[in-house]
C-alpha cells in the first residue's frame, strides 16, 4: 500500500488504486450504494441472475463456486441456491481484498449453507493467487461489473490468470455494465445522498489512518464523470484549496487549487468489447445474457483449449 501510495501521488497526475476503497468502512458504503435508488447496477443483475442462473447452472452442473471480489456475496445466494437445488453445492471460494469484511462475510455464508464447504481466500485478485483444490465443474463468477474497474491490459492480465486456472467443464461468469444514456450513468455515480462521495472520501480518512497521512477530508471533494470517449466513469478526489499534506514515510505532497485524485475508472461495455478482452484473456463467449432494457449484461465463457 505505501509503496503503491508513493507512486500514485509522487507522480502527475495523481492516483490511487480502488481497491484501496475497501477497508471494513469502504466495503460498509459501498453495501450502501448497491441500495441507492441512483445504483441501477446491482438491481439489474440481481434481476439477471434470479432469470438466467437455473438455466446455467442446468447447463454447467457446477459443484464449486468460486467468487472473485465476492464483497457480501448477497447476490451469490442465488447461484448456490440453485446448485443446491441441482444437488452439487460442495464448495464456495469467496476472494476478496478486504479482509475483515471478508471473514464476516464467510462466517455468515457457512451459518447459511452449513452443507457447503466456505473457504475464504484474502487476496488481491490484480496480483498472480493460488485457488485452494475444488471439485469440478467449478463455476468462476465475477460480478457486479467489477471488471469494469480495470483498464484493458490489466482486464486481460487478470482474466487470462483465471483462464490458465480452468478445466475443460468449468466455466466464467461476468456481470457487467453496459454502455448507455450518460445521464443514467452520471446519476449513479453523483447520488443524491452523498454515499458515493462518502465511499470516495473515505480512502483518504483510510490513509490518515494506516499510514498516518493528514489528509484534512473537507478540504476536497467528490467528483464522477462519464466520458463518452472513454466509455467511463472517472472518479476523482478535487482539492478545494491550495495546500500541502503529509504521509510520514513519503514525504509533503502539494495539491494546487483543483487539482484532483484519479480514485476509480468504471468502463461500460458493449458485447463486441467485452467479446475482445474475453478473447484476448484466452476465454470464449458462449453465452450473451442482457436485461431486457439493455442495462446490464452476464457473459458465460469458457477456457480456450
Ligand atoms: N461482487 C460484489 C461486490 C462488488 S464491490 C457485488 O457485485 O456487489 C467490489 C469488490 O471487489 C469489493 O468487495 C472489493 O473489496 C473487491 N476488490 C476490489 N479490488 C480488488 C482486488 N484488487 N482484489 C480482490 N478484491 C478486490
Ligand atoms: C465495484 N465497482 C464495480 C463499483 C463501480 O460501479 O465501479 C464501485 C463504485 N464506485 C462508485 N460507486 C460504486
Amino acid at each position: 500500500m505505501l509503496r503503491d501510495v508513493r507512486q500514485g501521488l509522487t507522480t502527475m497526475p495523481k492516483q490511487l488504486s480502488p481497491k484501496y476503497f475497501y477497508d471494513e468502512r469502504g466495503s460498509e458504503l459501498f453495501e450502501e450504494i448497491t441500495q441507492l435508488p441512483e445504483y441501477y447496477l446491482t438491481r439489474a443483475e440481481r434481476l439477471l441472475l434470479e432469470k438466467k442462473i437455473p438455466e446455467i447452472v442446468a447447463s454447467v452442473r457446477p459443484c464449486s463456486l468460486v467468487e472473485l471480489g465476492a464483497g457480501s456475496a448477497t447476490k451469490t445466494r442465488i447461484i448456490l441456491d440453485a446448485m443446491r437445488e441441482s444437488g452439487c453445492a460442495e464448495c464456495y471460494v469467496p476472494i476478496d481484498v478486504s479482509k475483515d469484511f471478508l471473514e464476516a462475510t464467510a462466517q455468515q455464508m457457512q451459518a447459511d449453507y452449513s452443507s457447503v464447504r466456505i473457504t475464504p481466500v484474502v487476496s488481491d485478485i490484480t496480483e498472480p493467487f493460488a485457488l485452494p483444490p475444488v471439485a469440478s465443474p467449478t463455476l468462476v463468477v465475477f460480478l457486479g461489473s467489477t471488471i469494469g474497474n480495470f483498464p484493458r491490459a490489466e482486464a486481460v492480465r487478470l482474466l487470462s490468470h483465471i483462464a490458465r486456472a480452468m478445466g475443460p467443464s468449468d466455466r466464467f461468469l461476468l456481470g457487467a455494465d453496459l454502455v448507455k444514456d450518460p445521464a443514467i450513468i452520471n446519476r449513479a455515480y453523483n447520488d443524491s445522498r452523498g454515499v458515493t462521495a462518502a465511499f470516495n472520501l473515505n480512502v483518504l480518512a483510510r490513509l490518515n489512518r494506516e499510514l498516518g497521512a493528514d489528509f484534512p477530508l473537507k478540504d476536497f471533494e467528490h467528483r464522477a464523470f462519464y466520458s463518452s470517449e472513454h466509455r467511463r466513469i472517472e472518479m476523482h478526489l478535487v482539492a478545494r484549496k491550495a495546500h500541502t499534506i503529509v504521509i510520514p514515510e513519503i514525504g509533503e505532497v502539494s495539491f494546487k487549487e483543483g487539482e484532483t485524485i484519479r480514485t476509480e475508472l468504471s468502463y461500460k461495455y458493449d458485447r463486441a468489447t467485452l467479446e475482445d478482452i474475453l478473447q484476448a484473456s484466452g476465454l470464449s463467449m458462449e453465452k450473451w445474457m442482457p436485461a431486457d432494457d439493455g442495462a446490464f449484461a452476464l457473459a458465460l465463457a469458457r477456457a480456450e483449449d
